[in-house]
């Protein structure tokens, strides 16, 4: 699949169907997201997709000439309890397995980024978890300025009695406003 040209814009509802697909896709391949294709539903995906449309963002990557055929998607939101209405959590990050490795992830990480900088100054911290073994969202993520907090040992169950960690990180707009 041919990723350029390309549009990044925000989701909507309509989207739902086309992220749907996506996490499908990209959930076939072990060792990225943490759910497994037989978890991925319809339910899930509206679940995360009505957080970020209230309180949070949601951000999709789109072929230029089609805008509902998506090939990456980017979400996170607010927490419930009002302690932590300051933090966009649970970010999670999808970019179809034939277009990995060219840039996107980069370019809607940006995006979102600097959606939260410019036009959300009631953000003050956005988090998200990725498994130690996932070098490459962990390397791009520190590109992007997060920092790791930590490690939460034993956290991931890949299955035949092998656990692996799962590495915290954050970034913080104000460091960069
Ligand atoms: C992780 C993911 C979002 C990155 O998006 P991407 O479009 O593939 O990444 P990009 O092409 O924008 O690359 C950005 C950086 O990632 C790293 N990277 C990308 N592909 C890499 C590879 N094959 N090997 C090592 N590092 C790689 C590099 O640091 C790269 O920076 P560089 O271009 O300066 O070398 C994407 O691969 C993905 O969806 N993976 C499956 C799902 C997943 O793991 N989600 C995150 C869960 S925490």
């Amino acid at each position: 699949m041919d990723v350029t040209p390309f549009i990044i814009r925000k989701a909507t509802l309509e989207d739902t169907n086309g992220i749907f697909e996506l996490y499908k896709r990209v959930s076939k391949e072990i060792g990225g997201l943490a759910r497994i294709e037989k978890e991925i539903s319809k339910t899930y995906i509206e679940n995360f997709s009505y957080k970020s449309f209230d309180n949070g963002l949601q951000f999709v990557v789109t072929e230029a000439l089609n805008e509902q055929a998506i090939i990456a998607e980017i979400h996170c939101y607010q927490l419930e309890p009002g302690v932590f209405k300051h933090i966009l959590s649970e970010l999670t990050v999808a970019v179809h397995p034939d277009c990995q490795g060219k840039g996107l992830g980069r370019r809607l990480f940006q995006t979102l980024l600097e959606e939260i900088r410019f036009n959300r100054p009631d953000i003050l911290r956005v988090e998200l978890i990725a498994r130690e073994s996932n070098s490459k969202a962990i390397q791009l993520y520190e590109q992007l300025g997060f920092k790791i907090e930590g490690r939460f040992e034993n956290r991931i169950n890949n299955g035949n009695n092998s656990f692996e960690a799962d590495i915290p990180m954050a970034w913080f707009p104000s460091k960069t406003r």
